[in-house]
């Protein structure tokens, strides 16, 4: 059996980040330093975990960031009011609003809030629409670092069957339009699976690359691949270990039942979450860029 291939996201992050050294140099001598204001509503601690990791990476890379951390009965209007003034406030190049929202708050009107030239998310329906329409301002961290990962492994999608477990605004669905571009590095045919997709097994069998962000542990075992496909692990699951601390984190993939069948695979943690924290960064800088006009 041959050996599965690990695919690094901590190594592809690092390549990112050097590749923005002279581009944050540069804004810096302009007086700009490139700021994201990080907001969380509510006391969800995976989500408290993500934001606390994006910051630190902004104070380790000296950049300006600030978390915005609103009790869960904040009201809707509030939240509102707290964007509007993000929105006119120049420190900030990017704003992000941490999901899931508590379920008072309407998620769509909070995203459509937020200043599209300040969506370092892509989640604004006018940058997921400029994604469809091929022409990108900011596009979804996660899958564009998934993008990144494939690039720097020289996996090119280009002909390939790519089977997308998941439709989420975050993931999913940005990562099947992705994958299915005419351009370089692109190309693939695509398929998405979610919750009602029948035979959802045999679709991922026939996938060479497979993209699996259902967000149930490891749900994707060895029944569910053929030999040699590229696996993107984006699931972080916390399940109960009895440890010191509780949980430990697995992916939506049953790694070691893969092992030997599949060709590459992102390992968890350390392979596509540290490629969202990138991104985020880069379209952080691309944005503080943008505002220099
Ligand atoms: N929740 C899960 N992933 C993400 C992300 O990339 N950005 C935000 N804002 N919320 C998330």
């Amino acid at each position: 059996m041959a050996e599965t291939r690990i695919l690094s996201g901590n190594v592809v992050s690092d390549a990112v980040y050097t590749a923005l050294e002279s581009r944050i140099q540069f804004l810096k001598e302009s007086s700009v330093v490139p700021g994201l204001a990080a907001v969380i509503v509510g006391e969800n601690p995976a989500s408290q975990v993500y934001v606390r990791n994006k910051t630190r990476k902004f104070s380790e890379l000296q950049l300006h960031s600030e978390t915005i951390k609103l009790p869960h009965e904040t009201t809707q209007a509030v939240l509102l009011d707290r964007i509007v003034a993000l929105n006119n406030d120049p420190l900030y190049h990017g704003i992000l609003v941490q999901l899931p929202l508590p379920d008072h708050i309407n998620r769509a009107l909070i995203i459509d809030s937020i200043a599209v030239h300040k969506d370092v998310d892509g989640f604004h329906p006018e940058n997921l629409g400029r994604l469809t329409a091929g022409r990108p301002r900011y596009v979804p961290c996660t899958p564009k670092g998934i993008m990144r990962i494939l690039q720097h492994y020289d996996i090119d999608p280009s002909g390939k069957h790519a089977v997308v477990l998941g439709r989420s605004n975050i993931v999913g669905r940005p990562m099947s339009i992705l994958l299915s571009q005419k351009q370089k590095f692109s190309n693939a045919t695509t398929t998405i699976c979610h919750s009602r997709t029948a035979d959802l097994r045999a679709l991922a069998k026939q996938a060479d690359i497979l993209i699996a962000a259902l967000g149930v542990p490891e749900f994707v075992d060895q029944s569910f691949i053929k030999e040699g496909v590229t696996i993107i692990d984006v699931g972080i699951n916390r399940v109960d270990d009895g440890s010191e601390k509780g949980y430990k984190l697995v992916g939506d993939v049953a790694f070691e039942a893969v092992q030997g069948i599949a060709g590459s695979i992102t390992p968890v943690p350390g392979g596509v979450g540290p490629m969202t924290i990138a991104m985020l960064v880069e379209n952080t800088v691309e944005a503080a860029e943008n505002s220099l006009g």
